[in-house]
């Protein structure tokens, strides 16, 4: 856990309600760069030994933390759009994801060419909910062939139980900071 990013949301973080966290003021809307950066240390330091050839993340708000780890990683950032692009052609890996926050469905995508066999990967996002998401960025790792050695989210809610849920699949989970409970009242968080 990173106490600095527990202590900016208790600081900046809005809880709207019991759902839902605005932390624009860093991460969603405007970026505090040094901070990113701080996160990026982190994630670094706790990957450090793993060999990470790839980090892959989703558009946007995971770009930014996706950076920062891989100026320290050493490694290209590769980020799953959205929506269809003229810019991406050819072969494409590509699953769906449901989004509870915006109840859609939307497909992502990544050109064949940024990920293979060989990568060892470590995805990357903002928030970590319901755990769709990072479903969906797996199941991309997973067409690619490649070795997935973990995810880190920067915020998990842990009251959601994405990130629980992937753990006991098996999947190394590593978030930044973990929210248990959380009301305009008060923020508790998980300890480790
Ligand atoms: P899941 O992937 O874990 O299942 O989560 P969900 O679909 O519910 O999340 C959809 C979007 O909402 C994601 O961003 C996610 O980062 C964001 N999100 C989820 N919970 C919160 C929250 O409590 N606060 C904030 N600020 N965001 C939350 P997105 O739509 O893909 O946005 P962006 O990455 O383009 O900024």
């Amino acid at each position: 856990m990173l106490k600095a990013l527990e202590n900016k949301i208790l600081k900046e973080g809005i809880v709207l309600n019991e759902e839902v966290l605005k932390v624009g003021s860093f991460l969603n809307q405007q970026l505090d760069p040094s901070f990113i950066m701080e996160m990026g240390d982190e994630i670094a330091r706790i990957y450090n030994d793993e060999k990470i050839t790839k980090i892959l993340t989703i558009e946007t708000s995971g770009i930014p933390i996706a950076f920062a780890a891989g100026t320290k990683l050493n490694c290209p950032i590769v980020f799953a759009k959205k929506t269809a692009s003229s810019n991406v052609s050819g072969n494409v890996y590509k699953s769906s994801v449901y989004s509870f926050t915006h109840n859609k469905t939307y497909e992502i995508i990544v050109p064949c060419e940024y990920i293979n066999k060989n990568d060892r990967v470590l995805i990357i996002d903002d928030f970590l909910a319901n755990g769709k998401a990072l479903l969906g960025l797996i199941e991309i790792v997973k067409q690619a062939d490649a070795h997935l050695v973990g995810c880190t989210c920067a915020i998990e809610k842990g009251f959601q139980k994405g990130g629980d849920s992937l753990r006991e699949q098996g999947f190394r989970i590593e978030s930044l900071a973990i929210i248990d409970e959380m009301s305009p009242a008060g923020i508790t968080f998980r300890c480790n």
